[in-house]
């Protein structure tokens, strides 16, 4: 059962949904959802594993509705608060996309923290020059038309054709969770994504056990980027996942969650 609960840091409210028991493993959720982008997850949580995603910064419905100007490097002090709120010294870290960003932060932060890591669906590159200039669009498709033409826009690169082409229920389900979203949330978050470092460098130092995981029709981090991430990390494994794009823990959840077989 998954259970929604709240810890205060720093005098605000931070939801989290807790499901299981055991292992400890913490979910970090893409952009720019919450933590209920998890709940396929949670709802089915393997044997012996406690799953706990919180809302990051900004996302969710205790969240007051975004911060200022955000960093991966706040969304990472923020899990390491959460860990020592939950008294959880270690946890497997697994982030899909912006997640995978904060997870990287969060190597950089406190490696002693991350018991194994899971990259889904997400790349250690920065932006390039289009990117870029696609968050600054997306930002003026905010300001001048809302939430609602955000996921317009947004919705036809985070879902995989498959899932467009026969999946109605996810699409719809992907949408409303989009339109939950406060504007000043995806403000911050857009900050933050456009001034996340490059985390190459690091891949070669990440001792930990690691998995990749991407969707075969990811656009956003294609499985290129799966592979040479996966290339450059010593003994980690790699699964990708047919019939799945960007979102593939929405789209095909199961094969996700199996393919979370941490050692
Ligand atoms: C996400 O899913 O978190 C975003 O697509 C990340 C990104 O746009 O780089």
């Amino acid at each position: 059962m998954t259970i929604a609960r709240s810890v205060i840091l720093d005098g605000r409210s931070v939801r989290y949904l807790e499901a299981g028991v055991g292992r400890p493993l913490i979910l970090l959720h893409p952009f720019p959802f919450s933590a209920d982008a998890w709940r396929p997850q949670l709802d089915r949580v393997p044997d012996g594993w406690r799953f706990l995603a919180p809302d990051l910064r900004g996302f969710g419905p205790s969240s007051g509705g975004g911060a200022p100007a955000l960093t991966m490097d706040d969304h990472a002090r923020d899990v390491v608060a959460l860990m020592d709120a939950w008294k959880v010294e270690r946890a497997v870290v697994a982030g899909l996309s912006m997640g995978g960003y904060i997870a990287f932060a969060l190597f950089r932060l406190a490696p002693e923290r991350i018991d194994a890591l899971v990259l889904a669906d997400t790349r250690p590159q920065p932006d390039t020059p289009e990117g870029r200039k696609g968050r600054l669009a997306l930002l003026e498709t905010l300001r001048s038309n809302g939430v609602s033409a955000v996921a317009d826009d947004m919705l036809p690169k985070l879902l995989g054709e498959t899932t467009r082409r026969e999946r109605p229920t996810v699409v719809a389900q992907v949408r409303a969770m989009i339109e939950e979203a406060a504007p000043a949330a995806i403000e911050a978050a857009v900050q933050a994504l456009l001034s996340r470092p490059d985390s190459t460098s690091d891949l070669a130092r990440i001792g930990c056990p690691a998995i990749v995981i991407v969707g075969e029709e990811d656009t956003i981090t294609p499985p290129a980027d799966a592979r040479a991430m996966h290339a450059a990390m010593a003994g980690a494994q790699l699964t990708v996942l047919p019939r799945a794009g960007h979102l593939s823990n929405l789209e095909v959840p199961d094969e996700f969650t199996n393919a979370l077989r941490i050692k």
